[in-house]
């Protein structure tokens, strides 16, 4: 299977400790991958190698694919310019400016090619409480607006493809599911979307296919029906309820 996004035998070293161990994953067009796993499993130290940066003094191996090229030895920076969008761990915001202020420093792709581009009005069409707080500044948003934010500032870019680690962080379970429902909206007018997720059950509703990331490896991937079902999903994350899990 070929995807807009593709990693092959991708590896992380973190001075000599390896955080994640050949690691295969397809993000194919139009669609939205889900990435799971328990705290310390290499989740974020995936998207940030994909994204071509680290936290710390790391050795990357491996190979990394965006729209068929390789783009292994592309430093972050191009690597964005290529359209391939992180939204990290935490707010990727600017505080102390509005929110129109934050929307208005982002610079368009100059060449829109197989990018998914977006407007400030397509923004708070996708995220109505932002235009709401659009003279707030950062600072005085909630956790949601501020991912709302961060999310509409990486649109602006014209991503070819979006990866957001845990956008839903520190967010209440029905502020959640309605925040990947509107993600969703995104990857169902074409760009595709790698999510991590902490809310297993949550990212169930809306992806389409799952990765289980254990100890820095893939150790279980398939469509979100069949993962629902999946033992050490339903053991590890969903319990008793997972019966209701794609409800
Ligand atoms: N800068 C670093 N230096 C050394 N080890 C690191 C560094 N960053 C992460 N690690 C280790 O790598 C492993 C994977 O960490 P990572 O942050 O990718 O996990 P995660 O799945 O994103 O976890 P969480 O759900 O808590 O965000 C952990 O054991 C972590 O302690
Ligand atoms: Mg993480």
């Amino acid at each position: 299977m070929s995807g807009v996004l593709e990693s092959s035998g991708l590896t992380v070293r973190y001075a000599g400790n390896v955080a994640l161990s050949g690691v295969d994953i397809v993000v194919p067009s139009g669609t939205m991958i889900g990435l799971v796993g328990a705290n310390g499993a290499g989740k974020s130290t995936l998207v940030n190698a994909l994204a071509g940066w680290s936290r710390g003094r790391t050795t990357i191996t491996g190979a990394v694919r965006l729209g068929g090229h390789d783009i292994t030895g592309l430093a972050p920076h191009q690597r964005v310019a290529q359209g391939l969008t992180l939204v990290p761990e935490g707010k990727n915001i600017f505080t102390e400016l509005t929110v129109d202020e934050n929307l208005a420093l982002v610079r368009p792709p100059a060449d829109r090619t197989g990018r998914h581009t977006f407007t400030v009005a397509e923004v708070f069409e996708f995220f109505p409480r932002l235009a709401e707080r659009r003279s707030h500044k950062g600072a005085a948003l909630s956790g949601g607006e501020r991912q709302m934010l961060a999310v509409g500032r990486a649109l602006l870019a014209g991503p070819r493809v979006l990866m957001l680690d845990e956008p839903s962080a520190g967010l209440a379970p029905r502020l959640i599911a309605d925040l990947l429902s509107r993600i969703r909206l995104l990857v169902d007018r074409g760009l595709p979307v790698l999510l991590v997720e902490q809310n297993v059950k949550a990212a169930l509703k809306v992806v389409d296919h799952l990765y289980l990331l254990e100890r820095g490896r893939i150790v279980g991937e398939g469509a979100a029906d069949v993962m629902a079902a999946d033992h050490r999903i339903v053991e590890a994350y969903l319990g008793t309820i997972a019966e209701g899990a794609r409800s």
